[in-house]
């Protein structure tokens, strides 16, 4: 049996992580938050008191379990939905997501899913390292601003007291420290589509790649 996936990369808040479950959810496949399991992986060295500057230190991925129910990430069978969006985690996973072992687990752990299912897979270098065959990529941006504004609207809900200030400057940092950092940077894959989502509704973005990736379908078959 083959399996169809569709890669989506971008930095925070261009709206991959809700286009990416709408999408999953209307061609019914499975939706890989990989941004997810960069932020439980710091979440687990947070809490162990390990050295997070050490790239060796990360052990402990080897005997931890990512498992997706529904869309949500569940680390060692606990939910990490409302844990990662702590801002220890949010202040530390650039770091974390720059060493290079825990990006050679993450992306062996990834593409293993990705061998028996039918995905729907955001993070920064899905189109470029993790799923380079992906049926169809898609690299989605949008200003700042308006990144830092459904962030914030996104916060809100779940009770964070994070300002919009706060969010903005913590965007900007981690977009300069994501595309810059050396091994597997946030980059457009030289056959990815970029959709810049600042002006149009994140519905509408999902009926868009819904359309393209029917149409790319039908072309293989
Ligand atoms: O998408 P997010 O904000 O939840 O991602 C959290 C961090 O993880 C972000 O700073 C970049 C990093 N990341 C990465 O390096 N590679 C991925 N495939 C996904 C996320």
């Amino acid at each position: 049996m083959t399996y169809h996936s569709i890669a989506i990369d971008g930095p925070a808040g261009a709206g991959k992580s809700t286009v990416a479950k709408q999408l999953a959810k209307k061609l019914n496949y499975t939706y890989i938050d990989t941004g997810a399991m960069y932020r439980a992986t710091t979440y687990k060295a947070l809490s162990l008191g390990i050295d997070i500057a050490n790239p060796y230190a990360f052990d402990f991925l080897d005997t931890t379990e990512f498992v997706f129910k529904n869309g949500e990430l569940f680390m060692d069978n606990v939910n990490m939905t409302i844990l990662n969006r702590l801002k220890e985690v949010a202040d530390n996973v650039s770091l974390v997501a720059s060493h290079i072992p825990v990006r050679n687990k993450l992306v062996q752990l990834q593409q293993l899913i990705a061998e028996n299912n039918n995905i729907v897979m955001d993070g920064r270098d899905i189109g470029t390292v993790v799923l380079k065959n992906a049926d169809l990529k898609i690299f989605m941006v949008a200003s700042v601003e308006v990144r830092a504004k459904r962030r914030y609207e996104e916060l809100q809900k779940i009770g964070s007291k994070q300002t919009l200030q706060e969010l903005i400057e913590d965007i900007q940092r981690r977009d300069d420290f994501d595309s810059s950092r050396d091994y597997n940077p946030l980059k457009q894959a030289e056959d990815a589509e970029m959709i810049d989502t600042s002006d149009i509704s994140i519905d509408e973005v999902t009926d868009l790649l819904y359309e393209k990736f029917i149409v790319k379908l039908k072309g293989e078959i």
